[in-house]
């Protein structure tokens, strides 16, 4: 079996994480491109001197350089700024678009072949411009929200019912912004819906149903609560981890499901947007997308977060994206 190659453009916080974690866990050979001279270098440097301590080999390459990235398998997209506090994901819009439009002419250029993972922000309307302009195909272009999302959502179950976070099963649907929709109903606990254990907890279908709207809010403002204790930057260990779920689903074809931002052609009610939904990710990438029926209560959220995703996506092209 030949080497896999991933190329990581964005060598800030989030790239650094992305190539630590594919490296420890001898994923592929990593190429982490960032435009700042020597940064990339600089911890691609780090790195390397990490392996004989965590036992890991594999070609490590940091790089300001495009032509490095090709033959990859696998491409992930950090590039852009970060939100500052008080900052929206949508006011970030004009500065990563133009940073996007870059990175897309430079991966189609070197790296046709490759699946694209895009995490920059506004992650829906980044991975749409992205595909705009590489022109690959749909199942070869998604962006990594739902996974992190899901996983902050089960995080504050497991805390709320003192169980371990192993055993959460959670899914958020929709676009990563304000709008995002948890899936209540399909939250459980190793199959028993999480909404009985709270039942039971507390003894009080109301205080239940209460406790469980605080961690629905939770999960919608989580990226802003770390930004806010941050002060500067945005969160990173948990965007990076997600992503790589996402890269070992397709580099080892493991088909797992899981909810990503994914170009909807029907499904769901919705056509020609990316929103996120559950999707089998293997070698080919998006290999399906996977429709569960929602009630008249979801749907109605879905539509809204849907509509967040169009307004923002028509924002970008009235700025001439
Ligand atoms: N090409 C490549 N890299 C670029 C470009 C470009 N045109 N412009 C900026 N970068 C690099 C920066 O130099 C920086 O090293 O992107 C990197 C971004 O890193 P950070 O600022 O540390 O941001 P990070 O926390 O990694 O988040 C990256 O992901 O979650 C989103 O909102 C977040 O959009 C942000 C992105």
């Amino acid at each position: 079996m030949s080497r896999k190659k991933i190329s990581l453009i964005g060598g800030g916080q989030i790239g650094g994480v992305l190539a630590q974690l594919i490296a420890q866990r001898e994923l592929a050979d990593v190429v982490l491109f960032d435009i700042v001279p020597d940064l990339p270098q600089g911890k691609i440097l780090d790195l390397a001197e990490a392996s004989r301590i965590d036992n890991f080999d594999g070609k490590l390459s940091g790089t300001n350089n495009y032509e490095d990235i090709s033959g990859s398998d696998i491409v992930i997209i950090t590039a852009g700024l970060p939100r500052k506090p008080g900052m929206s994901r949508d006011d970030l819009l004009v500065t990563n678009a133009n940073i996007m439009k870059s990175v897309a002419e430079n991966v189609s250029k070197y790296a046709p072949n490759s699946i694209v993972i895009v995490i920059s922000n506004p992650l829906d309307a980044m991975v749409t411009l992205f595909q705009k302009i590489s022109g690959f195909p749909n199942h070869r272009v998604f962006g990594q929200a739902g996974v992190l999302d899901s996983s902050r959502f089960a995080t504050f179950i497991a805390w709320e019912l003192g169980v371990s976070v192993k055993d959460i099963n959670a899914l958020v649907l929709g676009g990563h912004g304000d709008t995002m929709v948890p899936l209540i109903r399909y939250a459980n606990v190793n199959g028993i819906p999480v909404m009985e254990m709270l039942e039971r907890k507390y003894n009080d279908k109301q205080k239940a149903e209460e406790v469980m709207t605080a961690m629905v809010e939770r999960t919608k403002m989580a990226g802003g609560e770390v930004v806010k204790l941050l002060k500067t930057g945005s969160a990173f260990y948990s965007p990076a981890s997600a992503a790589i779920s996402m890269a070992e689903s397709i580099l080892k074809d493991e088909k797992r499901v899981l909810p990503v931002c994914a170009y909807l052609n029907g499904e769901f009610g919705v056509n020609g947007y990316y929103v996120g939904v559950p999707a089998i990710l293997g070698s080919n990438g998006i290999e399906k997308i996977v429709e569960l029926s929602l009630n008249e209560t979801e749907q109605g959220l879905m539509n809204n977060s849907v509509k967040a995703v169009k307004e923002l996506v028509e924002d970008m092209t009235r700025l001439g994206f």
